[in-house]
């Protein structure tokens, strides 16, 4: 947690937390959460004992896409609260100590954005050229075959305005920039200094792979029709502008994360866009192809060694994720079983590389039912959205019981009042598993050694110097034999049995997941 030259930067140390803001919290009565909810619950964030804390956007927003639609970039939405509850969020965040991550939406805007209002009813004027936009007729054809990321339709749609297509490779209403435009650099850039002179740590960069783009707009190639741009877009305009990008946040003090989201298939692609030591982009890259991977050892493993070939070629730091406001939640996903989601923890957190943990993951929510007639969100991706639980009452600590979403299920027992107040909860399993992440140097920063073992076990060694962790994960509902090297057993963390119990030294549980010290 230090800037010092030569020192390690915070983000490689640390524990990151993900709050969706519209569902961490309501303290206005408004039914969706708020930044004053986050802050009355940063002591939560404390207890766990994460270091930084993501914030979804809360910018001004007509919310068509949850926020990343953005109208203003340097504003916050008045049904989050205002600047100075953001900056007290802020305030009160640093006096805990945990850095402050704010999501950057520069792909696109919302198209209530006054820049694309102008853009569509004045193609001469200021912003004629900060978008895509295309001749054409309203019957087609289409400028190219692009696909958006979200429903798969077109990437373009016809604005009677402007009487010219638009490019979105989003939802309709989110309008694709046109960083090919240095007035657009600008713009975006003071966006950044914004909240860099307000005093965040550093930016969640939302697609930031599609920023750059091939001037021609090319049709994809046959073999990739009906893939959309989001995994697909490499190009050599978003690495010059993310060098710029970083330049611009190491232009101030401290260390100031770029975190990027490239959702990219391929591991060498996301790479790419950290750059190189004299060239440098990214200081992180989301690595999601993992997050994909159902709960299996085989798939775990190679998706392990291969991380760990790839970024030790690159000298890169990894990060793990299981769950975000994209997917459906990984308990729910692996099938329900809440002995997969402890395993899962001390799979997240006994890896080498930053771990991000998504809000309600540490009561091992599962994702909410969301009928139809109170669905948000156009793509699914309501139910791993659903309020958070903060105490067992009807209310669970919201203002209201009918809020934007349902709630999850089992929240009279998987809320954050139950589940710090009982010691063998998946609650602190993840609290005890971050303090140990922080108490032992091979695990905050050791090497990692994949083991041989059961083809249903995933484990591995992590060193620091004198100091040696065996991380072991049974994937099955079953017994399996504990790797040898295995020796003590840091009870605290074992996923079955409570603190202090001791599990078989040779065989471990179904599901079981253990840290153990050499
Ligand atoms: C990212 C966000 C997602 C959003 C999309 C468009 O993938 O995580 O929620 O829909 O970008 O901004």
């Amino acid at each position: 947690m230090s800037s010092d030259p030569g020192e390690r930067p915070w983000w490689t140390a640390a524990v990151a937390y993900q709050v969706y803001p519209r569902s961490f919290c309501d303290t206005s009565g408004s039914g969706e959460g708020d930044l004053a909810g986050i802050t009355a619950h940063l002591d939560h964030l404390s207890w766990l004992g994460v270091d930084a804390v993501w914030l979804s956007p809360f910018y001004p927003s007509p919310m068509r896409d949850g926020g990343y639609d953005v109208s203003d970039y340097c504003d916050v939405d008045p049904r989050y609260g205002d600047l100075a509850a953001f900056d007290h969020l802020l305030a009160e965040s640093h006096r805990r100590g945990l850095k402050v991550i704010v999501d950057w939406v520069p792909n696109h805007t919302s198209d209530q954005h006054p820049w694309f209002q102008s853009s569509r009813r004045d193609p001469d004027g200021p912003h004629g050229d900060w978008y895509f936009w295309r001749d054409g007729t309203p019957d087609g054809p289409m400028p190219n075959n692009w696909v958006e990321s979200l429903t798969f339709g077109p990437t373009w749609s016809w604005d009677d305005v402007r009487g010219q297509w638009y490019l979105h490779n989003f939802y309709p209403s989110q309008p694709d920039l046109n960083w090919s435009n240095p007035a657009v650099q600008d713009a975006m850039f003071d966006t950044l200094r914004f909240w860099l002179d307000r005093g965040v740590d550093g930016f969640r960069m939302d697609v930031i792979n599609l920023i750059g783009k091939d001037p021609a707009l090319p049709d994809v190639d046959p073999d990739y029709v009906g893939l959309p741009q989001v995994i697909l877009n490499d190009r050599p305009e978003t690495h010059e502008l993310l060098r710029r990008i970083r330049t611009l946040l190491d232009s101030y003090p401290g260390d100031r994360l770029a975190l990027g989201e490239v959702a990219m298939l391929d591991i060498g692609s996301i790479l790419g866009h950290l750059g190189t030591p004299q060239a440098p982009e990214l200081h992180l890259a989301f690595n999601f192809p993992p997050m994909r991977h159902p709960w299996a050892a085989g798939p775990w493993r190679e998706g392990i060694a291969q991380t760990e070939r790839d970024y030790g070629a690159a000298g890169a730091w990894p990060t793990w994720v299981l769950s975000n406001h994209d997917i459906a939640r990984h308990r729910t996903r692996y099938g329900g079983d809440e002995r997969i989601a402890r395993a899962a923890a001390v799979l997240l957190l006994g890896l080498r590389g930053t771990p991000f943990v998504y809000a309600g993951e540490e009561l091992g929510l599962l994702d909410a039912e969301v009928p139809e007639d109170r669905r948000d969100d156009l793509a699914g991706r309501d139910g791993c959205r659903a309020p958070i639980p903060w105490d067992p009452t009807p209310t669970h600590g919201w203002v209201r019981d009918d809020n934007w979403l349902p709630w999850p299920p089992e929240t009279v027992t998987h809320n954050v009042t139950t589940m710090t107040g009982d010691a063998g909860s998946i609650a602190h399993l993840y609290r005890e598993m971050i303090a140990l992440r922080k108490a032992h140097p091979a695990l905050k920063s050791g090497s990692l050694e994949l083991l041989d073992t059961d083809p249903d076990v995933v484990a591995w060694r992590r060193v620091d110097g004198d100091d040696v962790v065996v991380v072991a994960v049974n994937f099955a509902d079953s017994p399996r034999p504990a790797p040898t090297s295995a020796a003590t057993l840091l009870s605290s963390v074992a996923t079955i049995g409570s603190r202090g119990e001791t599990a078989s030294e040779t065989e471990l549980a179904p599901y079981e997941a253990r840290v153990s010290e050499v």
